[in-house]
Parts: structure tokens; sequence; C-alpha cells
């Protein structure tokens, strides 16, 4: 049987569902100047808001104007939990202001008492995907050490007025994208930064991860103070790397990949930087601006615990430099974005996480993306029933035969919004159907799926009936 204080919930982003993108003196994000994309076409990166692109993100579900009947409808669910982040802009509109903005604050005040009124405990993430865009434009992003500064002035107002009606919080979103500089929106969508042609990349990867660790330990300080049962977490991407076949180069190659994705739990759990780390930038001559007063500060700001998303997983073939290609594992099916179908590797990776660094974990982030099919106002969802109920099995197989500590279970999403990846609602995760034109009208366009009532009985047994 599961902890019946175990989190069970959804979750989400705040760029990717609020819309009202320049409402209530919000400031533009960076997310609010990517462009629409799909499957087969990437987003752009404009340099300002451009008449006549098209913005998904800027209207995205409006979950600003329709957070109430929302919430009713997770609260159907039995919602204990609702994973969310709160949109950096609607605080600091350009990010370097010395006053946040009270309509912002008041904005999250409504909603976490909405959620409140039913039970449903907030789990913010204070950067997901976004900041100012002027931070960008002006300072360079997360290339800044002034970033320490304005991310602070953030972190702390939010949990100053918060810290009454949020327990969970969480720094950076999927912190270890950064690690993969070859996708511009890494970059981009995690630092407000665009690496220029010519410029080492990889050592700027490596300070701005750098002034992220600083950061967030400052975080976990700050907040600690204002309130010491806070509880702080990192967020990492923790799709496994599989060997692609027992060639011992190719477990060789999986162990050094798997490495990539560790080196900033290692950071951020651990407070100190792994050996292997030290190596690499040695061997590359990277040099940083990084001072014994920053390594103290990451030493004291070790995170509570381990939040993580989990959606697929790959497999790594060594090749002839040492290095290692990534391929996709021929024992597991597909979506239609290609996104492999592992529901086993996310007991492997809870094993892999729980045996490495002894902390609780919290899978804040799970699922699957589809096309879902509107008929006579249903929806059908069978497919993503059989993947988050595999999920859900393996998850728990991982706490009551592995003795995993697990606080929750925060599936993306809780609702459908704009796909992060492409800026498509089409790629839809959600419980709840959101039928885009009708909320548009201003209409009700809020409709519960199969996997909403299949979702609803699993919280209500807490996993029992499954
Ligand atoms: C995670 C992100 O990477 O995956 C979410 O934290 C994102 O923001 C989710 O939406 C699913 O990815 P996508 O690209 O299909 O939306």
């Amino acid at each position: 049987m599961l902890n019946k204080n175990f989190l069970w919930g959804g979750a989400t982003a705040a760029n990717q569902m609020e819309g009202a993108w320049n409402v209530d003196g919000k400031g533009i994000s960076v997310a609010d100047v990517m462009t629409k994309g799909s499957v087969s076409q990437p987003r752009q990166i404009t340099d300002g808001v451009r008449a006549g692109e098209e913005y998904p993100n800027h209207f995205a579900i409006d979950f600003y104007h329709n957070y109430k009947e929302i919430i009713k409808l997770m609260a159907q669910m039995h919602f204990k939990c609702f994973r969310m982040s709160i949109a950096w802009t609607r605080i600091f509109p350009k990010g370097d202001e010395k006053e946040p903005n009270e309509a912002g604050l008041k904005f999250y005040d409504n909603l976490f008492d909405e959620l409140l009124k039913y039970g449903i405990q907030p789990v913010v993430t204070l950067n997901h995907f976004e900041m100012p865009f002027y931070l960008s434009t002006k300072y360079g992003g997360w290339r800044n050490r002034e970033m320490i500064t304005f991310f602070m002035n953030f972190a702390k107002v939010c949990f100053k007025r918060y810290a009454g009606k949020v327990k969970y919080w969480m720094t950076f979103n999927e912190i270890n994208n950064l690690i993969d500089t070859d996708n511009p929106f890494n970059a981009w969508t995690g630092a407000g930064v665009l690496y220029q042609d010519g410029e080492n990349i990889e050592q700027t990867m490596y300070q701005i991860c750098h002034y992220q660790f600083v950061a967030s330990a400052l975080a976990v300080k700050a907040a600690k103070q204002i309130d010491p049962e806070l509880q702080i977490g990192c967020m990492l991407h923790f799709g496994p790397i599989y060997p692609h076949s027992c060639q011992p180069e190719d477990l060789m190659a999986s162990v050094k990949a798997m490495d990539r994705r560790f080196f900033f739990s290692d950071v951020q759990v651990r407070g100190t930087y792994p050996a292997a780390v030290n190596k690499i930038w040695q061997r590359d001559k990277i040099q940083l601006d990084l001072t014994d007063e920053d390594l103290l500060i990451i030493k004291g700001g070790a995170v509570d615990f381990i939040g993580f998303s989990y959606y697929k997983s790959t497999t790594a073939q060594a090749d002839q430099d040492g290095d290692f290609l990534e391929l996709p594992n021929p024992y597991v099916p597909k979506s239609d974005w290609g996104w492999a179908i592992d529901p086993v590797g996310l007991r492997y990776i809870l094993n892999l996480v729980s045996q490495r660094y002894n902390k609780p974990l919290f899978i804040v982030e799970n699922g699957f993306g589809a096309f879902d099919k509107l008929e006579d106002n249903k929806i059908n969802d069978d497919y993503r029933i059989k993947y988050l109920e595999n999920h859900v099995v393996e998850m728990m197989k991982s706490i009551e035969l592995d003795g995993v500590k697990v606080l929750g279970y925060t599936p993306w999403s809780a609702i459908d919004l704009i796909s992060a990846s492409t800026g498509e609602i089409e790629k839809r995760y959600g419980f709840i159907y959101v039928d885009i034109t009708k909320v548009r009208q201003g209409k009700s366009g809020f409709i519960p799926k199969s996997s909403f009532n299949w979702y609803q009985n699993v919280i209500r047994t807490n996993g029992a009936c499954l």
C-alpha cells in the first residue's frame, strides 16, 4: 500500500497554459517569442514579438482567466497536489526591477487559495522554461553573473509571499537539458541564451550551469531562513540511456552518457562538483568564473528532494572516437512523435537515482503526447490510460518491492496545453481536453477524457485498483 499522504496530482507550466501574456503588467518572456512548430518543423525564436508570427504561448489555454473551472475539474479527480510554475515576468516583468508587480503576486495568491480550498497542495517550479526576455537582451541571460541576483530577488519574493501556502518548490525545470547544446531550444528556454557563431559553446554552457547551481543553492538557503519547513528540490530530465548492446564499450558509453545527466544532480544533491567534470574542464581547457565562495554556497545549498521527469528511454552505442551515438531501443514501441514507450525504464531510473543519492524522489512529469479525437463531445484515450497505468504499476513496484522513497506522482499534464518542443496544442497530454476554438470564443471548452475517470479511480483508491 502506498503511504496515505502520497501526492497524486498533475503537472503544468505557466508559459504553456496561462496565456494572458501581456495582461496585468506581465512582461515578455523568452517563451513569448517562440513561434508555433510541429513534429517536422522546429519552433523559431524571434528577436521580439513580431507582427504576422504565430506565438502559441500568448493565449495558450487561457488558464489565467479559466483557472477556477479547471481547478474544480482537478478536484473532481481528487488531486492531492498540482504542479505548476510561477511566470517570472508576472512578478518582475523586465527582471531587474527593485519592486515586484503586485497584480502578478495577487494572481498566484488567488490561484493558491483556490487550490487550497479543495485541499490541493501547490507544488511550484520557480523557473520552468521561461524568464524575462529583457534579461536575455539586456544582460545576455545566464551568461551573466548578475542573473543570480535577479533570480534571487524573484525567489525570495515568492518564498516570502507564499510560504504559508506552498511547501514544495523546485528551482530550475529540467536543468540538465543545458548539457545538450545542439538544440538551441535548451539554452534559450533554460537560460535566455542563444549561442553565437565562433563562441566556445561548451565553456558558456558550463558557466550558465555554474551560475544556476549557485542560484539554486542560495534559493535553498533563503527558503529555509524564511521557513525551515519548506522543501526545495532540483528538477531533472531523467530518461535513462541504456547500453545499446552488452558489448563492454556500449556499457561504458551508457555510463558516460548518464554522467552527463547526473552531473547536475550530483552538484545539486551532493553539493560538490563530480570528479569527472573537473577532468573534462582540464581536457577542454574550460575557464570559468567560479570562486571558492561559490563552492561554499553550493555545498551549503543541497536540495531536499529530487524532482524529475520521465517520458522515454534511449540507448548509447560507443563510437570510434570514444564518444557515443544515441540510438533508439528496438525493443520498445514509440509514440507518434517518436518517443519510446518504456514503463520499466521508470522503475529502473527510480532505483538508480535512489541508490545514487538516497533522497526522496518526486516524479513531477510523465505522460503520453498524442493526437486525441473529439467524437460526440467525448475523448476515448485508452492509449493514454495504458501508458499511464503501466508506468504507475512500475512506480508502485519500485516503492513496494524495491523500497524507493517516492513523494508523489504528477503526470504531464493535468490538462492539455501547449507543447514545449513543438508549440502545438495538438500534442495532447492532459486528462482534460481543451477545445481551443471554444475557449477562444470565451465559452467553456474543457472536457474530461476517459483517462480522467481512470485517474480519479486511481487516486481514490490510492493506487490499489491497479
Ligand atoms: C518536459 C517539460 O520536457 O516535457 C515540459 O518540462 C514539456 O515543459 C514536456 O511540455 C513534454 O514535452 P513536449 O515538448 O512534448 O511538450
